[in-house]
């Protein structure tokens, strides 16, 4: 039986688990920084920590991070490749990946995404349910496309960056890194490094004031 530790018992987690199943995993469990008081997620275990993670690597014949603060899962993702882990890239049965596409280690697509012919994918990026990412896209690492997302041909998203959900970038834009870009915006020209933009089409949020 093979084995995957999901690190990441949030709703987000769940849905890997689900995709990981579909895509043949036979065995899931989680691994949660607030274990031991969290202990199951949805219809899955949470057997440790990620310090406990560490231990027991050798234990499975995968491992992913499913966290979905594009930060943290860098930060997780780059732990774990460095003590060894055998980090897996999940691809759901429904997603449809063209041959020439590139997709990173440790990147999910989730069902009914769409990855066209020549796009480049980063390590652990997440292009969810139903979104796409057309012909020549450049993506980052750490990128997370929300679900129902679209990215035209040519777009690139820089590492660390989040498309919201339902948001669309017409192409050849080009998106920096730390952008977050808000639920259902039309992006319709390049957006500068760690900018929130937001709306139709979409425009830069005001900075919260600092106190
Ligand atoms: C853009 C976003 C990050 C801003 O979050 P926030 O910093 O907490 O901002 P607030 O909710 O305080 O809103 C600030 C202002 O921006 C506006 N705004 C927020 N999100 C917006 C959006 N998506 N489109 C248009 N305007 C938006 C608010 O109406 C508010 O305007 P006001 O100051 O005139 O009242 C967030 O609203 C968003 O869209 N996140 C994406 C969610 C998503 O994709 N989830 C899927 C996860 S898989």
């Amino acid at each position: 039986m093979n084995r995957l530790a999901i690190l990441g018992a949030s709703g987000h987690g769940k849905v890997v688990a689900d995709v990981a199943l579909a895509a043949g995993w036979q065995q899931v469990v989680f691994f949660d920084d607030a274990w031991p008081e969290r202990q199951r997620n949805g219809h899955w275990d949470v057997v440790g920590d990620s310090a406990r993670l560490q231990t027991e690597l050798s234990a499975f014949d995968g491992v992913i991070v499913a966290i979905g603060h594009n930060p943290t899962r860098w930060d997780k993702y780059r732990w774990l490749r460095a003590a060894g882990a055998r980090l897996v890239t999940l691809t759901h049965p429904t997603a449809s990946v063209s041959r020439f596409a590139r997709i990173g280690l440790g990147s999910v697509l989730m069902a009914g995404a769409a990855v066209n012919v020549d796009a480049e994918i980063g390590e652990a990026s997440i292009v969810n349910t139903g979104a796409t990412v057309d012909h020549d896209n450049q993506l980052g690492h750490a990128v997370h496309v929300s679900p129902g997302a679209h990215l035209a041909g040519g777009v690139t998203v820089s590492a660390l960056s989040w498309i919201g959900i339902g948001a669309v970038v017409r192409q050849g834009v080009r998106i920096g890194h730390s952008v977050t870009v808000g639920a259902g915006a039309v992006v319709i020209g390049d957006v500068a490094d760690g900018l929130t933009v937001a709306g139709v089409p979409a425009v830069p949020l005001p900075a919260a004031p600092s106190t």
